[in-house]
């Protein structure tokens, strides 16, 4: 039979009970790196609107790490207690918690977007940001960026095993390396941003080492029953210049099977603010998802401007990907799975609480 947006899909040992799955989106509203009741309620309502997977946002393996200094983290026992009421409830619905483990690498230390999301100075709230290289992200005013000597990058490695225990121990199922939009793997993975000469730089190899050591640390932390994401930017949308292209991310692909790695999630970009995004209409990303898919035999996920069920349901039912990964239209609607499943037709258990709001049994 073929597949469709609310058929479950199995993941080593894991269920996701359908093909739905939030997309991870920073908050900026963690501060010491605490969940807050914000994340109850904003995870839990995409819990209770039927998504299968909500996974959190980007989460910080270390304070460095962070995006903004707001971000959320799971570098201390205390983040990691305070995420677990969240893994639970995300749970008691019915669906599976994720967990997004990242590293800001040389675009952290940045104020939140509705702060404009300049850089935040070391010697306001900042701190210096950590890259494959001294150079900055390019901006007006550029953040004070250390290259990682080799102890570094084994201390990243580390961070992330760690952070993943962690992670597991406070009740996630899945866990999702990000590995995208411009953070500190992505960084070393496109030769924009890698320059070293070492053996994390040069050489595809090379270059692809860091984020094969972290999947593979993490799925070492990670129980063999429970799935490893790893989100990607397929290509760097930089055409005219040496940078990481979509034939680079269908080579990565196997070699993130062989690290550990069961399903991509495939988005794009980041790397640079000279970056062309030639169309961002609906379903931009989905031909990079299919190439990574056709190049391996792991399950992909496409994320980028899916905004219908009907959409959503067609790429399951096309072979196009395994997961739709839905972002702002969660952020829009909630309840997007249970209004997605009345779209369709489909029949799902809604909250016993909301029963007789149910459509079909009002
Ligand atoms: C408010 C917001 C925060 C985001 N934060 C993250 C993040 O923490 N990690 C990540 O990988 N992507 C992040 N993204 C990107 C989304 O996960 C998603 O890939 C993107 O919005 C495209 O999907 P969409 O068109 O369904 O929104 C964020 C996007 C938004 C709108």
């Amino acid at each position: 039979m073929t597949d469709s947006l609310f058929s479950p899909l199995e993941l080593r040992g894991t269920r996701l009970p359908n093909r739905l799955m939030v997309s991870p989106m920073c908050q900026y509203s963690s501060p010491g790196g605490v969940a807050t009741d914000w994340h109850l309620v904003h995870l839990g309502s995409r819990a209770v609107g039927g998504a299968g997977l909500v996974m959190t946002e980007a989460t910080a393996v270390a304070p460095r790490g962070r995006i903004s200094p707001d971000d959320l983290g799971v570098w201390t026992r205390e983040q990691a207690d305070a995420l677990a009421p969240v893994a639970e409830f995300v749970r008691s619905q019915g669906s599976v918690p994720g967990i997004q483990l990242a590293h800001a690498g040389r675009k952290a230390s940045t104020a939140p977007p509705w702060e404009g999301g300049d850089p935040v100075s070391p010697d306001d709230r900042g701190w210096v940001a950590l890259g494959p290289t001294d150079e900055p992200y390019p901006r007006e005013t550029p953040q004070p960026t250390a290259a990682l000597g080799l102890d570094g990058i084994e201390t990243v490695v580390e961070q992330f095993r760690a952070a993943a225990e962690r992670a597991y121990a406070a009740g996630f199922e899945v866990a999702e390396v990000h590995a995208a939009h411009g953070y500190l793997l992505h960084e070393f993975l496109s030769p924009v941003t890698n320059a070293r000469e070492d053996d994390y730089g040069g050489s595809f190899e090379n270059r692809t080492r860091l984020l094969r050591e972290v999947t593979a640390a993490v799925r070492d932390a990670w129980p063999d029953d429970a799935p490893v994401f790893v989100r990607i930017s397929a290509t760097d949308w930089l055409p005219d210049r040496e940078s990481w292209t979509v034939e680079d991310s269908a080579r990565l692909a196997p070699l993130l099977a062989d690290a550990g790695a069961d399903l991509i999630d495939v988005s794009a970009g980041g790397i640079s603010p000279d970056q062309q995004v030639p169309n961002a209409g609906p379903g931009y990303q989905v031909p990079f998802a299919e190439t990574v898919r056709e190049a391996t035999n792991l399950a992909v996920g496409a994320v980028g401007g899916i905004t219908t069920p009907e959409h959503a349901d067609a790429l399951i039912r096309n072979g196009r990907a395994d997961l739709a990964i839905v972002g702002r239209e969660h952020l829009r609607d909630p309840y997007f799975g249970l209004r997605a499943a009345r779209a369709l037709g489909v029949d799902v258990d809604w909250p016993v609480q909301y029963r007789r709001a149910k459509p079909s049994t009002n």
